[in-house]
């Protein structure tokens, strides 16, 4: 496993659109287990594959619940709002306020190419989110107002 570096603000690439995963190999395997260490490593609740410059549709969530794999996510079904600051590991100390569904329900596969289905709630709503408008080169601050900076210790 290794720590990839996260793109930041500014880079082009977090603007693509990825592309589905066709193929579950090894080299899937330990995208996944670098996105996971990377994820930790910058004490982040999510990570999309654009965000370490791999344009497939590929996220890692982990909002203190267990690690989820996600390939090939999509939102089947939504219900209520919420509303929360937000944040994202590409644009550091950089938060606004975001408007999430209350409740997903999410398609996707496992690495092994196995098709399951997560539903969640809070948190976890905000994160699938987040992460599969990543996959489609949509940011947070697209969906803000006004972006709060967190000021240098
Ligand atoms: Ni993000």
């Amino acid at each position: 496993m290794a720590i990839r570096n996260i793109i930041k603000e500014g880079d082009e690439i977090l603007r693509k659109k990825c592309r589905p995963v066709e193929v579950f190999d090894k080299r899937l395997w330990t995208l996944l287990d670098d996105m996971a260490e990377t994820m930790y490593a910058a004490d982040g609740v999510g990570l999309a594959a654009s965000q370490v410059g791999v344009l497939k549709q590929v996220i890692v969530i982990d909002i203190g619940e267990g690690l989820i794999e996600l390939i090939n996510p999509v939102v089947i079904s939504e219900e209520g709002k919420q509303t929360d600051l937000e944040g994202c590991l590409s644009f550091p100390k950089q938060y606004g306020m975001v408007t999430r569904p209350l409740k997903v329900k999410v398609k996707a596969f496992d690495r092994n190419g196995k098709k399951f289905f997560v539903e969640g709630s809070e948190l976890l709503a905000r994160a699938l989110c987040h992460e599969i408008d990543h996959l489609k080169g949509i940011v947070f601050k697209d969906l803000t107002e006004e972006i709060l900076e967190e000021e240098d210790e």
